[in-house]
């Protein structure tokens, strides 16, 4: 099995993905444009959900509906940077419950440092939605899905605004069960482990940390 990367072609969000990119846009308007981001993605990402026929009483007769029947959702960011993609997937899945992973990656090695998660109790019946701006090297996102794994999860998507080919390739080697959906894929990593050309530090960015 191979994960399917869906890069999500559309003029809005390549419109509001310059503004992030952009070194001359704030921290006001990165956030806020980075959760416009997050809420067009999740309509696209969220296009093969299952559902289910329902009939409806208009104040003018029956309606012949569709409703979302699958499994519920759990949206899943990794901390910090994740945060920032939140509120723009509750603004589509205002009903999904939020589990947090906290990772830093350690600037030398790269490898990721775990130093925070809390789960919603029914975490394993969920759809789960891990949300992270950035997979540049893979090894927080690798690191969230096995996580999600370890407490039973089954159906995990992955959705990042920016990633690196290599970040790609190590989700396909150790999670070829989790589909992928981006808003570009971008040339490489630097020596500091940063995409390129990419949009800085999203964390950084986000948050006003720098
Ligand atoms: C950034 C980003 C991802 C990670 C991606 O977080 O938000 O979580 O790096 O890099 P990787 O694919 O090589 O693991 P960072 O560690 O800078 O933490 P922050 O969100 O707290 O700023
Ligand atoms: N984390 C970021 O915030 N930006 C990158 O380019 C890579 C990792």
């Amino acid at each position: 099995m191979s994960n399917t990367v869906h890069i999500l072609d559309h003029p809005l969000i390549h419109h509001k993905l310059a503004i992030l990119r952009d070194e001359r846009t704030g921290t006001r308007e990165f956030r806020a444009v980075t959760s416009e981001i997050a809420a067009l993605m999740c309509y696209e990402a969220t296009r093969d959900m299952p559902t289910r026929e329902v009939e409806v009483k208009t104040p003018l007769g029956i309606a012949h509906c569709k409703t979302l029947a699958g499994k519920k959702v759990a949206i899943v960011p990794i901390l910090r940077a994740g945060l920032g993609m939140v509120d723009g997937m509750l603004s589509m899945l205002p009903s999904a419950k939020v589990g947090h992973i906290g990772l830093y990656r350690d600037p030398d090695t790269f490898a990721p440092v775990e130093y925070y998660c809390k789960m919603p109790p029914d975490i394993s019946e969920r759809e789960a939605i891990i949300i992270d701006p950035m997979l540049a090297t893979g090894g927080s996102a690798s690191a969230a899905a096995q996580f999600l794994k370890g407490y039973g999860c089954r159906h995990i998507r992955m959705m990042n605004i920016l990633a690196a080919p290599e970040g790609i390739e190590r989700m396909q080697r150790e999670h070829p069960d989790v589909d992928i959906y981006v808003a570009a894929v971008d040339e490489r990593l630097n020596e500091h482990g940063y995409i390129v050309p990419g949009l800085g530090d999203a964390g950084d960015r986000i948050f006003g940390t720098k």
